[in-house]
């Protein structure tokens, strides 16, 4: 795995040189990224069903999904992994090449979700890439999708409610940053680069999306900072 040294001058593309370290990217900008991680494969293992569909959207390298692919309570459900960058997909067909019940292709999102009669849906920080004017279309698909009783993992990048609360937490978001070895020059850049491609909204936001798209089942299974985890089962 490479060490995340990206810096991009233009606006933020997942692009091969990204797709190459994004393990350890992930790892270094994601606060509490591992217990994020634990925490959704520990709720999303409750609502897996036999014989039923798993969606990843945006799946990158395919990490989102990798424990409940392997998990015992999925061995009789069909997985299917999307995204738009194809130096991801290249990444994520490698990994998950030979294993039966996993399908990784290119799909865009913004055409509404792919396969229907799913247990559980993945987004894990992408929407927050979709331009906002789609985010409706999207998770309405989703709820469409989804069998019910089964469940939306969402996680986001947020906005606070209170621009105060919102102003401490980016500058300690920032500080996590430099603890992991991100220099001032990559820090900076890499906020150029996402500003207006990254379009964070606030929890309640994305609570009303999912709200409007019939969702009733609501909670936060993970917060830390301007991150936010949130579970909607239909
Ligand atoms: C931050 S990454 C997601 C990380 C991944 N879910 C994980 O947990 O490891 C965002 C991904 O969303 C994908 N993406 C952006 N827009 C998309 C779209 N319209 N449809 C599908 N994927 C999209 C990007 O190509 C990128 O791979």
């Amino acid at each position: 795995m490479g060490k995340d040294e990206v810096i991009q001058h233009n606006s933020w593309e997942f692009n091969e040189e990204v797709s190459e370290v994004f393990s350890d990217m992930l790892s270094r900008s994601i606060p509490d990224y591992d217990n994020m991680r634990d925490l959704m494969f520990r709720m999303a293992r409750n609502f897996v069903t036999p014989y039923s569909n798993v969606l990843d959207i945006g799946c990158s390298t395919g990490l989102s999904s990798k424990r409940l692919i392997e998990c015992d309570e999925a061995q009789k459900t069909d997985f299917t992994l999307i995204d738009i960058s194809e130096p991801m997909l290249t990444k994520c067909k490698e990994f998950y090449r030979g294993r039966r019940n996993v399908d990784v292709r290119y799909w865009d999102i913004t055409e509404g979700c792919p396969i229907c009669c799913c247990s559980v849906i993945i987004s894990c920080l992408t929407l927050q890439f979709v331009p906002i004017e789609y985010r409706q279309k999207i998770i309405s698909s989703i709820y469409n999708s989804l069998n019910k009783g089964g469940a939306l993992f969402l996680v986001e990048k947020v906005i606070g409610h209170s621009h105060t609360i919102d102003e401490v937490m980016v500058k300690e978001y920032y500080e996590i940053k430099r603890e992991n070895a991100y220099t001032e020059k990559q820090i900076k850049a890499k906020r150029k680069a996402l500003a207006g491609t990254l379009v964070p909204l606030t929890i309640k936001m994305n609570e009303s999306l999912l709200e409007v798209a019939g969702f009733r089942k609501i909670d936060t299974f993970w917060r830390y900072l301007n991150f936010c985890g949130i579970i909607a089962v239909k």
